[in-house]
């Protein structure tokens, strides 16, 4: 489950049980889950409950990745151009359905952006894959450099 670095431990512990619940009811499909589908699957109420309460009283996982200043300055200069905060709200702290993204780790940042952008990753109902198919490479990586020092 922490295979691709997920931040589960930091999100509220509803978003844990909607993802859990989401998964387990087909809504999200398993492929997509990686992993987490194969666990969820099968799982009851009660068990989905004690799995969300597990995750939200974990601490995130100390990062040992030094951003590049400069890189983080062009990152925000993309993100306030972009507009991410809009849904992401300032500083990425997210709302509701939308992820906070401030603090996560750099190699699942790059990776989500890429994966939306190369469509490997749909379950966003197309806002970032329109967001990402604007982004270049380095336009990724810059962001994933700022918004880790968030
Ligand atoms: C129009 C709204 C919208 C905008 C603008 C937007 N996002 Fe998103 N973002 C979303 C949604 C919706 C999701 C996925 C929600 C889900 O997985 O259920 C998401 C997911 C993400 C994720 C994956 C988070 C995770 O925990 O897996 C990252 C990283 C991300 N966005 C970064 C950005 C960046 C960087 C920008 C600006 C370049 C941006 N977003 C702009 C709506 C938006």
């Amino acid at each position: 489950m922490t295979k691709h670095g997920l931040f589960v431990a930091v999100e509220s512990r509803c978003e844990v049980v909607v993802f859990v619940m989401m998964v387990a009811s087909e809504c999200a499909p398993v492929a997509q889950a990686g992993g987490l589908g194969e666990v969820v699957q099968g799982l009851s109420r009660d068990e989905m409950r004690e799995l969300a309460d597990h995750f939200a009283a974990q601490k995130p996982a100390p990062q040992n990745f030094k951003a590049d200043p400069a890189k983080a300055v062009l990152g925000k200069k993309k993100a306030d151009e972009t507009l991410c905060t809009m849904c992401h709200l300032g500083g990425f702290a997210g709302q509701n359905e939308i992820p906070r993204v401030a603090g996560q780790h750099y190699d699942y940042i790059v990776r989500q952006l890429r994966d939306f952008k190369a469509r490997k990753r749909t379950n966003d109902a197309g806002n970032m894959t329109s967001v990402s198919n604007t982004l270049s490479d380095a336009d990724i990586e810059n962001l994933a450099h700022y918004i880790v020092g968030l």
